[in-house]
């Protein structure tokens, strides 16, 4: 792990304010996830391969917010709160409920992932970009660990290992990826459903 966490950051169109992340580079497959002599996805089935969305596509969508989150366990409700009021104020509150059950999932995910780093220094963020559209919300969160989300098959007596299967079904689409000249990784869901 390199010593100082480099995290995602936005770049900054010269002709607009537009904030953006920085493009992905996908996929950084790891060796395990990829067979090393036909580079095909492995038959892990329920491990998501890297994939960025479409960026063109997010950096079209005309509202924007961007927040850090201190990883804690407050993170989720800070998120939530954010999420709704950037809704309220794009006129998109009908994605209000799925919206802020994946956000919650997946800032969950990301400081469970950011506590389980021990790097000497400054805290790490959590650091979550929230977009909207008439059609569409898209949610982004980087966060410094490396490690990718896994889908597991929670047991019904299981308390925990629903959150990326919450995810799935709640987004059209969703996916992770190791951003360029960043460490860590982000996470991102489509939600175009309410
Ligand atoms: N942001 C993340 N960073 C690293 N690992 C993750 C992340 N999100 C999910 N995971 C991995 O995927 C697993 C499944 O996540 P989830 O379905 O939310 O269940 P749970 O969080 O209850 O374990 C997690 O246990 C973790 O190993
Ligand atoms: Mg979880």
């Amino acid at each position: 792990m390199a010593s100082v966490i480099r995290p995602a950051v936005e770049t900054w169109h010269s002709t607009g304010n537009y904030a953006c992340l920085i493009p992905p580079s996908c996929p950084r497959a790891r060796g395990d996830l990829v067979n090393a002599r036909t580079r095909e996805p492995t038959a892990g089935v329920m491990r998501p391969q890297p994939r960025p969305p479409d960026m063109d596509w997010i950096y079209g969508l005309p509202w924007r917010d961007r927040l850090d989150l201190q990883a804690r366990e407050t993170a989720p409700r800070e998120a939530r709160r954010r999420l709704m009021d950037d809704l309220e104020k794009w006129s998109l509150s009908q994605f209000g409920v799925s919206a802020t059950l994946v956000v919650s999932e997946i800032v969950t995910n990301a400081v469970a992932a950011t506590s389980a780093l021990s790097v000497a220094g400054e805290p790490l963020p959590v650091r979550l970009w929230l977009l909207g559209g008439p059609a569409a919300v898209a949610l982004l969160a980087w966060d410094a660990s490396a490690e990718p989300p896994v889908r597991r098959c929670a047991a019904d007596t299981d308390e925990s290992g629903r959150g990326l299967a919450i995810i799935e079904e709640l987004s059209a689409l969703w996916g992770y990826y190791y951003p360029a000249q960043a460490d860590g990784k982000v996470t991102w869901a489509i939600i175009d459903r309410p």
